[in-house]
């Protein structure tokens, strides 16, 4: 993978914890964060803010730092997708084509995550890797059609761009916000504060999901895999763990005390409408995919960096 690497939604769920992995894996000064909300206190790096629709703002920031890989991770989640469908479709849509154009014109290489959400009621509740995609929330249309975007770019233009599906991502650095598989984390931000939680979904919803250091390692190894290992150029399927919301909350209660209770709202037919498991066994062939953290594993972390995390802001 060449340097300089532009990150954009640097600060989000997934940047806050890429980013600090590519500085230390590549140097501070080869990684340029592009973000506007929740810049950690004293962040030490290399910062700018664009509109990701701006094409001539994100050209001249590739032209400044000669940048030559892009981990495009801005996106519109589902749950907030659904409150704003217009804005998540010039969003999600308009930012990559606007990364594919520029990786066309300046020979980037680019990675993008596509998500469960492509999937819908239709797909297998075991989703194959190449099966019936048609998901009913406007999230997952733009995943779903920036996949097919990906491809296009691909066959048409040559451009490298890689990409994988990921399950929910279970990760402590950001608040949980605007994704239906917050509940998984929302359950261990509310459960250590305040020794409660009411889930937006019910006790036997099901998805696929992941500890966020395996969702790094994945993002970070496909980037890196040789470019005749990358067979798929829509989105790999990149699973790791499957669990209901009541064996994760059982699991917590082996840690700490926290009284779950279950309201199911709109999120709830989001949930459902994804896979419960999905088959990533081209990944694990093509590229040597595998995840580390089991769900007991993952918790007992989670806990434990979380614990950390109040009681410096307490303190701090
Ligand atoms: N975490 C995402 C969401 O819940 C799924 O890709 O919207």
């Amino acid at each position: 993978m060449d340097t300089k690497i532009l990150v954009t939604g640097a600060f989000g769920q997934i940047g806050s914890e890429l980013t600090p992995e590519l500085q230390k894996k590549y140097g501070k000064e080869n990684v340029i964060a592009l973000g506007h909300k929740n810049i950690p206190e004293g962040f030490d790096g290399i910062v700018e803010t664009a509109e990701i629709n701006d094409f001539e703002t994100l050209k001249a920031l590739i032209e400044k730092y000669q940048i030559k890989t892009i981990f495009h991770l801005v996106s519109i989640l589902s749950a907030n997708g659904e409150k704003n469908p217009d804005l998540t479709w010039k969003v999600n849509m308009g930012g990559l084509k606007n990364i594919l154009d520029l990786a066309r014109d300046y020979h980037l290489q680019v990675f993008w995550p596509s998500t469960i959400a492509a999937f819908g009621p239709s797909t297998p509740k075991e989703a194959p890797q190449h099966t019936i995609m048609q998901p009913t929330t406007m999230y997952g249309v733009t995943k779903v059609s920036g996949e097919l975007l990906c491809n296009y770019y691909f066959l048409k233009y040559g451009v490298d761009v890689r990409s994988v599906r990921y399950p929910g991502i279970i990760s402590w650095k950001t608040p949980p916000e605007g994704g239906t598989s917050d509940y998984s984390v929302a359950i261990f931000y509310d459960g250590i504060k305040s020794e409660k939680y009411e889930c937006f979904v019910g006790p036997e919803t099901t998805i696929p999901l992941m500890y966020i250091p395996d969702c790094i390692k994945g993002t970070i190894d496909i980037m890196e895999a040789p470019i005749d290992k990358i067979k798929i150029r829509t989105s790999y399927n990149l699973g790791a763990l499957s669990f209901s919301a009541k064996e994760l909350s059982d699991e917590i209660n082996k840690h700490i005390k926290v009284e779950v209770t279950y309201k199911p709202d709109a999120r709830q037919a989001i949930a459902d409408s994804w896979p419960k498991s999905f088959n990533d066994s081209d990944a694990r062939a093509d590229w040597g995919w595998s995840h580390s953290y089991t769900l007991d594993k993952m918790v007992s972390d989670m806990i434990e960096n979380l614990k950390i995390k109040f009681s410096q802001e307490k303190n701090g």
